[in-house]
């Protein structure tokens, strides 16, 4: 399984019958932590459906592209060579695994992922990863979108400045600079264009799970997920 984007592969047909957990939240709520954690304990698939919008919005960067293009992000997003191997995502055969969690990455993601057809043509890449024995998809609009008959939909939040801090703590450990108010910023602009944009916007729905990662551990989080999505399957 791949750490980073997981181990759907490229192109197949979504079967129906196969389990969804989806996972959705703001930037740095732990959803792909979380998600990867469940997905490892029940043996099964994971997609970090955000590692696609951010080679999107990188292939467009690279390609000179304007982040208010819309049809020329939209073509490259339909053709865009992702490849997932060995838990490295491909782009045109170089890894980008890195290249990707850049800061200015992450903001070029957040507007490109405003676009409906750059959605639209990332939508069936995404539902390939829906294989036996099941998925654990993180992102904004899993449930709501990409897996609506999820068996199971979890909005994972907390507060800005409690993920703020998180993300500080992780670049400091790689040993990348970090400014912690820059980053709250930056954060909550991304939050806030990717819960008001017209198109699958970031927001809990009626049938979601809401945890508070704030008030919860990692561990007490995916516990809560896997006791759940048990309940989900007994009924
Ligand atoms: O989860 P992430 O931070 O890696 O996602 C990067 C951006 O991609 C995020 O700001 C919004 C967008 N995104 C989206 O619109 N829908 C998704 N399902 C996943 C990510």
């Amino acid at each position: 399984m791949s750490a980073a984007i997981g181990t759907g592969p490229s192109s197949a047909s979504p079967a129906r019958s196969v389990p969804v957990i989806a996972i959705d939240g703001p930037s740095a709520s732990g959803k792909g932590t979380v998600a990867e954690r469940v997905a490892r304990r029940l043996g099964f698939h994971y997609l970090d459906s955000g590692a696609i919008y951010r080679a999107a919005a990188l292939a467009a960067q690279q390609a000179g592209v304007a982040s208010d293009d819309v049809a020329g992000l939209t073509a490259i997003a339909t053709a865009l060579p992702l490849v997932c191997s060995g838990g490295r995502i491909l782009l045109g055969g170089t890894d980008v695994s890195e290249a990707i969690r850049s800061e200015p990455i992450s903001a070029a993601a957040s507007a490109v992922a405003a676009f409906g057809p750059v959605r639209a043509a990332l939508l069936e890449r995404q539902r390939a990863f829906r294989q036996p024995p099941g998925l654990v998809a993180d992102g904004r609009d899993m449930g709501s979108v990409v897996f609506p008959d999820a068996l199971l939909r979890v909005f994972l939040t907390a507060s800005a400045r409690v993920r703020a801090t998180r993300r500080h703590k992780q670049l400091m450990e790689k040993g990348l600079p970090a400014n912690l108010d820059l980053i709250l910023q930056d954060l909550v602009t991304r939050d806030d264009r990717d819960s008001r944009r017209a198109v699958a916007p970031l927001q809990a729905g009626a049938p979601d799970t809401v945890l508070d990662s704030d008030a919860m551990t990692i561990d007490e989080v995916v516990d809560e997920v896997l006791e759940r999505y048990r309940r989900a399957v007994a009924i």
